[in-house]
């Protein structure tokens, strides 16, 4: 399908993936997925802790394994999901210093229709499930 939509010069861009269950439980799909030619995006309230430990971690592996290349507010339920895009990148910028700009540029070349420099990703690390989180 990637390669399809790739054809007619369109780039599949996976939403929230930290918050797949299916990919949490196989990372490696997104891995596979980002490796074939499609972006993912992460959502700001993942990585803030909103939605508990186990998804921040998960998207902060996410991140650091370079499976995400942009983030967003995925603010579509606007009565229960608030912005957090400066959290975010805050949380971004302690991760990495580099993260904050290399994000921005690359939502910015997603809006525009530009290409996305690739980087290297990593296979990420399976989240272990805690009981108290
Ligand atoms: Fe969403």
């Amino acid at each position: 399908m990637i390669f399809q939509l790739s054809c007619e010069g369109i780039t599949p861009v996976i939403a929230h993936p930290e918050r797949n269950a299916q990919i949490i439980a196989e990372p490696q799909r997104l891995y596979k997925f980002v490796d074939d030619g499609g972006l993912a995006q992460v959502t700001a309230t993942s990585l803030v802790g909103a939605f508990g430990e186990q998804v921040q971690r998960t998207a902060k592996e996410f991140v650091k394994c370079g499976l995400v290349q942009v983030v967003a507010s995925d603010a579509h339920t606007l009565k229960n999901r608030g912005f957090a895009m400066t959290k975010a990148y805050q949380v971004l910028n302690e991760m990495d210093s580099r993260y904050p700009e290399r994000f921005a540029t690359n939502a910015r070349n997603l809006l525009n229709g530009d290409k996305i420099k690739a980087r290297r990703i990593e296979v990420p690390r399976k989240q272990r499930k805690h009981w108290l989180s």
